[in-house]
């Protein structure tokens, strides 16, 4: 199906086909027509072209079809690239032959309609201009993480989806019936990834993670894509060291390959550079605290996990993302090491996005002591034997490690400034919706 001879619009728009006759195909995005000429603007994967149908210039079946053509339906053109500068772009083309595959019916999809709506007619949606913008930049995004670790000499290793334990707490595990047992959708790939550094030391992994949030907010799905590292021989400073790196990375593939979905998103294309050129400033959970309470007249009790609206309060005062760590051990996952120096804070961290984003990264050194995560195991109620494998891997050579998940979909709603972290992945699934 790929046929050479069919030009791509993009090429189009950059003047590659000026004055050819070229053969094109793709769908009706919008048409009108009055008495002897249709006015189309076609789209296909690259972008979005006039194409102007003049009775005389076709055979007059080929011209009704085209009259009676509704949005969406998919065609296969011939004509001639003009330069055109009424036309959006400045060319057009000038259609003399028309197919038209299939005539589409009339597309339920129509201006100013409800987010629940096009939630619904998600699989018809994926076709708007916003949304092949946003998935465009993620792909780039995902791509950017693998040759990020790549190059930097980390292997791909994956994680089961299925697992028996939990490891970011209980209350947010998806149950699934195993045979004539039960499991659980992956969480986060980290404890596994802990079992296979003892062999590759430098690993990393983007996947499907499972999370049964139950509040509403525009910055949680229920199933959503994590790209996690972990490595043997690292500690906090190098860790946000890697992160911020890898975040700059991604930004600045995207810069380079996402011009103009920046631009249909409307996107400020220079703080952005700015960004991903400049450095992330460090600092701790007790100056994070400082910083609300001076800057911003809040207080927030010593001990409690910063919330959206503290975090987005925090970044009124910094232009780049920022890593905050430190937090404090109590409200910490089992397996985050306190900090020797400061016993009541976790060797941990996070990273904070601008402009009310919020956290994309979180990250931690690994305990390796024992007795402690079986005791914060067991005050969540835990199991420990379950956990039995896990610890082996402190008594086998156990190794100062540590790892970090940045999650897709964050990052893609910072850099596009989406409303909502739906519109960050294809099919979402949240509280509320599993379909379609
Ligand atoms: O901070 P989290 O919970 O960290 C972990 O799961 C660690 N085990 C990762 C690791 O060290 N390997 O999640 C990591 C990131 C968050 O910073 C956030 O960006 C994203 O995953 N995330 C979510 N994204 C969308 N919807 C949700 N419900 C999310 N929960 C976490
Ligand atoms: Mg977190």
């Amino acid at each position: 199906m790929t046929d050479e001879s069919y030009v791509k619009i993009k090429d189009v728009l950059n003047g590659y086909h000026k004055d050819k006759e070229v053969k094109m195909r793709g769908w009706i995005h919008r048409t009108r027509s009055g008495g002897k000429i249709v006015f189309m603007v076609i789209r296909d994967a690259t972008g979005t072209l006039q194409a102007t149908v003049k009775k005389g210039n076709l055979p007059d079946e080929e011209f009704e079809d085209a009259k009676k053509a509704l949005v969406e339906s998919s065609l296969i053109l011939k004509g001639t690239i003009a330069e055109d500068n009424r036309a959006p772009g400045g060319y057009e083309l000038r259609v003399d032959h028309c197919n038209i595959l299939q005539f589409a019916e009339v597309f339920p999809i129509v201006e100013d309609q409800s987010p629940e709506f096009l939630m619904d007619k998600r699989h018809l949606w994926i076709r708007s201009q916003k949304l092949n913008a946003v998935f465009k930049i993620r792909s780039t995004v995902v791509g950017a993480i693998h040759s990020f670790f790549r190059t930097n000499g980390f292997y791909e290793f994956d994680a089961p989806v299925l697992q028996p334990n939990q490891c970011e707490g209980g209350s947010t595990l998806f149950e699934v019936k195993y045979y004539e047992n039960k499991t659980y959708l992956s969480q986060t790939w980290q404890l596994y990834a802990e079992a296979a550094i003892f062999s590759l030391e430098k690993i990393y992994n983007v996947g499907p993670t499972f999370r049964a949030e139950k509040s509403k907010t525009s910055r949680h799905l229920s199933e959503f894509w994590m790209a996690e590292m972990e490595a043997a021989w690292l500690n906090l400073h190098d860790l946000t060291e890697i992160a911020k790196d890898e975040v700059k990375y991604i930004l600045k593939e995207v810069l380079k390959h996402n011009q103009n979905e920046l631009e249909t998103l409307n996107q400020d294309i220079e703080k952005l550079t700015h960004i991903a050129n400049n450095s992330f400033p460090t600092i701790s959970y007790d100056e994070a605290l400082s910083i609300l309470k001076d800057k911003e007249n809040m207080n927030v009790e010593w001990g409690k996990d910063l919330r959206t609206i503290e975090e987005a309060k925090l970044m009124n005062h910094f232009d780049t993302p920022i890593i905050v760590t430190h937090y404090p051990l109590e409200i910490m996952a089992f397996y985050k090491p306190a900090d020797p120096d400061r016993p009541d804070t976790a060797l941990c961290f996070d990273m904070l996005a601008p402009d009310g984003y919020g956290e994309i990264v979180g990250g931690s050194e690994r305990s390796t002591d024992l007795e402690y995560m079986k005791n914060r195991l067991r005050e969540q109620g835990e199991n420990i034997e379950n956990y039995d494998w896990y610890f082996d891997l402190r008594r086998f050579g156990s190794v100062p490690h540590g790892g970090y998940g940045l999650g897709v979909e964050r990052l893609v709603s910072w850099i596009c400034k989406l409303e909502n972290i739906k519109d960050a992945i294809p099919f979402p699934r949240t509280l509320t919706r599993f379909s379609p």
